[in-house]
Order: C-alpha cells, then structure tokens, then sequence
C-alpha cells in the first residue's frame, strides 16, 4: 500500500519535473524528448526466456510503471502523453503500478504495439532516451538524437536534488527494507546459518521477488563478507557446526518504493570467545563513527573531505584495537587503511542504488571507488557506509611489504574468518549546518549493528 501522503506529494513532484524539463529541453535546443520505458531482456541471446523489465530511471522519474515498451512525452506547456500496451496477451502480462496516482497527470493512450506511436510522436527536434536502440530506430530516431549526451547530463542533475515525494518515497522505502532485516536478525539471533535461507526470509519479510530488489541482497556469513558484493549464496551452513560458536552476518539489503531504494548494511555477530569479543568491539567501534560520519554530513562541505575523515576514523579504530601498531594518523599515512578499507563511504541514492548527479568529478587517485565527489548541498539524498574487511588480497602486499610490521598479523588472521563490517545508512540533507540532515535508516533501524 502506497501511503496517501505520497500520492498527494505527487502533484508537486511533476509539476517541479516539468519545469525542469522545459528548461533542459529549451537549454539544448530540443523541442520534446520520448522516453521510452525499456523491454524485457533475453537471459542470453540464444535463449527464449526473458528477465522482468527494470524500467529506465528517466522514465520512473514520472511513472512508476514496470512496464515494457511504454512511451513518454514530454514537451513545453502541454500534460505529458503515456502510450501503453493494450493488447489481448495469453503468455503474460507486466506487473500492475503499486499505486495509479500518476495517471491523472498524463494524456494516457493504449496502443496494439509501440511503433503504432511514432506518427502520433511530438513534432520537431525530439530527443530519444531510453536503453533500447531498436525502438528508437523504429520510432524514426537517427542515432544522434538517441540520449544525447548535454541533455541526459541536464536531465539527470534534475534527479540529484530530491522533491519532497522523492524523499517520501524512499523514507518508505527504507521501512519496506528494515522489515527485512529485522527478520533476518531474529533468524540469525535463532540459529539460522544459511546465506541462501536468510536471503529469502528477507524477501518474505519486504514483500519482494528477487528482482524488484534495488540490488541483489548481500547476505555474508562469516569470511564471506570480505568479498564485498557477496551474492553467491551458499546452501548449507557456512559457518562452525559447534553449538555456540561465534559467527558472523553482515546483511547489505534494501527495498524500492514506487521505484525509489534504500540501501542498508547490518553487521552481527554471535557466540562468545575472545575473538569474538574483539570482533564485536570492532563492530561497536565502527558504528560509533558511523554515527560520527553522519553528524558531520553538512552543505556547502566536500563529501570527499568526509571520505577522508571516515579513513581518519579508521586509523583510530584499528590502532585502538590493536590491529595496527602505529598510530591512526600513521595508519592512514602509509595507505595501511586503504588494504582495509577500499570502497567509497558512499554514493548518490535515488531511483538507482547508485544514482546519479553526485560523482561529476573523479575522486583523487588514492580515492578511486569513491562515488559521491560532490559538494554536499540541501536536497541531495546519499549513504554513510564505512567499512572495515579483512581481505587477502589487499592485505598481502601490505603483509609482504615495507609497512609489515606495523599490523599485528596474528590479530588479522584471527578476526578474518569473520569476513569483516559495514554499516550503512541513508541520510538526506535537509538544510544547512551541521545536524541538518534526516536519517531515513535509523527511524526504523536503531542500531547498526553489534551483538546479535
Ligand atoms: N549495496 C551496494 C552498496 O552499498 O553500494
Ligand atoms: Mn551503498
Ligand atoms: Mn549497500
């Protein structure tokens, strides 16, 4: 059930969308742009089954409708039109829009198949936008009207800076997920040790199929969580068969709504032991700075600043628990942070997991998977996910390096079978000043994790 304050959000969002799409549309010389909603993909090209359609985000940006082959048009002073597939099909039909609020905006017509549009098309210079190149051509596209660039760039920026349906949408949307990790904490706390069976008790808990989620659910027992996207979900228990032996979860998993995802980290952790205390003080450690990282989010900053101030963090963290024996500040110095620490502290999040608008910059060089290089400003909606992992591949030229004898090697190999933490939440800069932000996550979740 979509909440009727969304729906009422609406009206503003598409009037908003509007204005911004005259703009871009008169600043690069367009007349109109048809956006086309996708079609559904071959398994392999020498299949015949097909995956469910993932609309365009340009097209969720006015519809919530995952359907195929759907059209879009968007020209000045004038309601959009939506052509639709109305066609009698016994193989199939596309999922039915969560809600119908968005209908009443558009001049809706139903057509027996795409290219029975292209006569009824805007007329002059119109843009394409849209994955599939096939249609545009059928349409009556030549190729440089197919997503051009200095358009796409104008079109996106407009999704940087969320309306106030966007930010309800994916307050919501971050519900929907937080259902899912709270049943999979309370299968994990009662003994579950199956990637794949928490993965689907996450989406039995959200609701969802496998497809609809913004990004595969990472679900990583143990040592499994030091491969970052871990989404080969093993079918039997990974982890000690000893009763009370300690174990792990980290759980990266979000929800959509109306399009719209959340995207949130979880690390537990399970059973008693030495290491599994020091293992669970790393976790406390982290999310302490988490929560240091998000009251330090403030317009008018660099985001990269606060990437370096989340590997500040770290070197604090690992030299107070021992792992490195140099100071933190040493730590960060040497680059010994980075072998525990490779990924960004965040993205851009929106109708994409990693959404556009916020990495129009590249990182510096010692920064190469950072992917939010904005200045943070008042509407923009991002993660706070730092991380710590304990990953041999990174660790080995460390391990074999000049700087060995600044980690304690016993400690790291002790603490790997644990895979390693993240925790991640959603923020949105509201305004300026520090404490000018809502944390979506934390509104249903209120820890990021711990003991189990
Ligand atoms: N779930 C993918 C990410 O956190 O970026
Ligand atoms: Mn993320
Ligand atoms: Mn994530």
């Amino acid at each position: 059930m979509i909440p009727d304050v969304i729906r009422a959000a609406y009206a503003d969002h598409v009037a908003t969308l509007q204005a911004g799409y005259e703009r871009a549309l008169a600043a690069h010389g367009f007349d109109a742009v048809v956006i086309h909603s996708g079609t559904a993909r071959k398994r392999s090209e020498f299949d015949d089954q097909y995956w469910p359609v993932r609309p365009v985000p340009h097209f969720q940006h006015w519809a919530a409708l995952a359907e195929p082959d759907a059209l879009l048009a968007v020209r000045p002073a004038s309601k959009p039109t939506l052509w639709r597939i109305d066609r009698f099909d016994f193989w199939e039909h596309p999922f039915a829009p969560e809600s119908d609020h968005f209908f009443a905006h558009f001049d809706v017509r139903g057509v027996e198949s795409v290219g029975v549009a292209r006569d009824a098309l805007p007329a002059g210079r119109v843009a394409f936008v849209g994955d599939d190149h096939g249609r545009a051509a059928l349409l009556g596209f030549d190729a440089t009207s197919v997503n051009p660039p200095d358009l796409v760039r104008a079109l996106d920026a407009l999704r940087t800076r969320k309306t106030a349906y966007e930010v309800l949408c994916l307050a919501e949307a971050n519900r929907r997920a937080a259902r899912g990790h709270d049943a999979v904490l309370r299968a994990f706390r009662g003994g579950a040790g199956v990637e794949l069976s928490l993965h689907l008790a996450y989406l039995e808990a959200t609701a969802q199929d496998d497809p609809e989620t913004p990004y595969k659910n990472i679900v990583a027992l143990g040592a499994n969580a030091a491969t970052l996207h871990h989404v080969s979900y093993g079918r039997a228990p990974t982890g000690p068969t000893r009763a009370g032996a300690a174990e792990s979860l980290l759980l990266d998993a979000g929800a959509t709504c109306l399009g719209y995802c959340s995207d949130i980290t979880r690390t537990w952790v399970r059973g008693r032991g030495a290491v599994a205390d020091a293992y669970r003080g790393l976790i406390d450690a982290m999310e302490a700075a988490q929560q240091r990282l998000c009251a330090a989010v403030r317009a008018g900053d660099g985001y990269e600043a606060l990437h370096d101030r989340s590997h500040d963090e770290l070197g604090a963290i690992l030299h107070d628990a021992g792992v490195v024996r140099v100071s933190g500040a040493e730590a960060v110095a040497k680059g010994i942070t980075r072998a525990f620490y490779p990924h960004g502290l965040g993205h851009s999040l929106g109708l994409q997991c990693h959404d556009v608008g916020c990495a129009l910059t590249k990182p510096r060089v010692d920064n190469p998977f950072l992917r939010n290089t904005s200045v943070i400003a008042a509407g923009q909606v991002f993660t706070i996910e730092p991380g710590v992992y304990f990953i041999d591949g990174l660790l080995k030229p460390l391990r074999e390096g000049p700087d060995a004898g600044a980690v304690d090697w016993a400690l790291v190999d002790a603490l790997a079978p644990f895979g390693g933490v993240r925790i991640e939440d959603d923020l949105v800069v509201e305004g300026e000043g520090y404490g000018a932000t809502r944390n979506l996550t934390r509104e249903h979740l209120s820890v990021g994790g711990g003991a189990a």
